[in-house]
């Protein structure tokens, strides 16, 4: 018998959260995000939404392939095209599952589907059946469902039920939900729905009044048992709820909530430091469980009660959840076994080939900066995970700037075809030069639309991580580029460069798999 205490981590960081503008990541990236999120102990993998793109579809194929343990799970909207395209993706997975949704509430009803209430309850049934039919694992999303009329929303939950769904989800789509309001919507379902006890009622909640987290624990208090989160909480516009709030705490507060997950709790900083890296999406420092700041204590009252208890202001230990004592791990006359343990430590899957050239980038940051720690380590490992060999390299960059004289950048490219192009730019400053340079010698002209820098570590010789992303002016489309290294005017071309190479990827595998390229969520 199902342990009744035990919560359900779905987890929908490659799906909800990818689809967040700013955390696309590619093939491999997602891969060993998946062997990550497997590692950390997740029940299900929301791998991608097969429909949306050829490489969400590749991605969802690939993670069902190789990834064992948690179950794989594909997004589809309620059409017989969509579910047939996660199926054809799903089918190698171990366990797989096919979520569909539908939206249900009457603004989406009225506006977006222009369909009635039988019309909605006709479809989910037919696209539950459909589902059923390829896979006995089936998940129903009544989208929107915490602005759904509860009447409505109990008939929904239970013809999917009758037509075969083991897990309905209880979506908040659009962040409204108040904690006490949601816990009513859940505990209804639990006792007016005919058939509930053979399904699995779940919640995913969004973040925009900020209480996702506190809407899912209202939830499981009111018998959900599957929530639906990401890791530090992306998402579609404010996020979903974050993953390791909800497991810290169900965890911390297991003595209130009664409650257990699977989840090894001292793999959550580390992924989170995975998924930033991965994204270049920044966790806030004062974020809980993960920011840098969460178990750091200024006051000195509180460090005074620190030294002697830590009960007094710490709730959960640090190591709990992962955070390393010191992060300073390597330097220069460290060896390729240390590098090894070191890497593996931080939940990446690397070859020894990947390792050999790894070791290698090491040594000549090694070389730079007297210490290497794990953040370092990680912005090297990511340059590893790139799918694609890069089409233009940078071999050597000057730039002139100061006051009163004009900007300058001298940029020598190594083109795809193995030519060496040189060319010269001037602009506003050493980085604006350097960009409009890169275009000159790769024809590409884009708008730059975000541009920021952060330092990879602290002290004088830190790396500095530049993230940008360029809008391409010949098809509007969006693309990141991500590089680091001790100089930033050198990581910003490189991280120019990245974003370059991935607009020739794109257009290499003739396909436009960006954000603005989604379909919509409509039916
Ligand atoms: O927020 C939402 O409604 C969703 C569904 C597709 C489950 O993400
Ligand atoms: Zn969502």
């Amino acid at each position: 018998m199902a342990d009744s205490s035990r919560i359900l981590i779905f987890d929908t960081t490659l799906r909800d959260g990818e689809q967040s503008p700013g955390a696309s990541m590619n093939l491999a990236e997602k891969l060993e995000l998946a062997r990550a999120l497997a590692a950390l102990g997740v029940d299900i993998i929301e791998a991608g939404f097969p429909i949306a793109s050829p490489g969400d579809f590749e991605a969802v194929r690939a993670i069902a392939t190789e990834i064992a343990g948690p179950t794989i799970c594909g997004l589809a909207r309620c059409n017989e095209r969509d579910i047939e395209r996660a199926w054809e993706a799903l089918k190698y997975a171990r366990t797989p599952r096919i979520h569909v949704f539908l939206a249900t509430s009457a603004i989406h009803r009225e506006h977006k589907l222009k369909m009635t209430r039988e019309q909605v309850i006709e479809r989910a049934v037919q696209s539950v059946r459909q589902a059923k039919a390829c896979c006995a694992d089936v998940e129903f999303s009544p989208e929107d469902a915490a602005r759904t009329e509860i009447d409505f929303l109990c008939d929904v939950v239970e013809a999917a039920i009758e037509a075969g769904a083991t897990t309905v989800n209880i979506p908040d789509t659009v962040g409204y939900a108040t904690p006490t309001q949601y816990a009513s919507v859940i505990r209804t379902l639990s006792e007016r729905v005919k058939g509930i006890d053979k399904a699995v009622i779940s919640v995913h909640c969004h973040d925009d009044l900020g209480m996702a987290v506190a809407n899912s624990l209202a939830g499981c208090e009111a018998g959900a048992r599957q929530v639906e989160c990401t890791i530090n909480g992306i998402g579609e516009r404010a996020g979903n709820a974050a993953l390791e709030e909800i497991v810290m705490a169900l965890k911390t507060r297991q003595d209130f909530y009664g409650l257990t997950t699977g989840i090894k709790t001292e793999r959550l900083y580390p992924i989170s430091r995975m998924l930033s890296t991965i994204t270049g999406l920044s966790v806030q420092r004062n974020k809980a469980i993960v920011g840098r700041n969460a178990f750091a204590h200024e006051a000195g009252i509180h460090q005074d009660g620190m030294l002697k208890e830590r009960s007094t202001y710490e709730i959960m230990k640090p190591e709990e959840v992962g955070v390393p004592k010191t992060d300073l791990v390597l330097g220069k006359h460290s060896g390729r076994h240390a590098l090894r343990d070191r890497v593996d430590e931080l939940g990446y899957h690397l070859t020894d080939m990947q390792l050999e050239t790894l070791f290698d980038d090491f040594k000549a940051l090694a070389d730079k900066k007297k210490e290497v720690y794990d953040e370092d380590l990680t912005v090297l490992i990511e340059k590893h995970l790139e799918d694609a060999p890069a089409h233009w390299s940078l071999i050597s960059l000057h730039t002139t700037a100061g006051t009163n004289i004009l900007p300058t950048a001298t940029v020598c490219i190594r083109a795809p075809d193995g030519h060496i192009v040189q060319d010269a730019a001037i602009g506003d400053g050493p980085v604006d030069a350097i960009f409009k340079a890169v275009e000159r010698v790769t024809g590409v002209t884009a708008n730059l639309r975000e541009f920021s820098v952060r330092g990879v570590t602290e002290g004088k010789d830190a790396q500095g991580e530049v993230s940008l992303e360029l809008e391409v002016i010949s098809d509007g489309h969006t693309v990141r580029g991500r590089a680091a290294s001790t100089d930033i005017i050198e990581a910003s071309a490189l991280a120019y460069l990245n974003a370059v190479n991935a607009i020739a990827t794109r257009r290499e595998r003739g396909h436009a798999r960006e954000v603005v390229g989604r379909p919509g969520m409509g039916a």
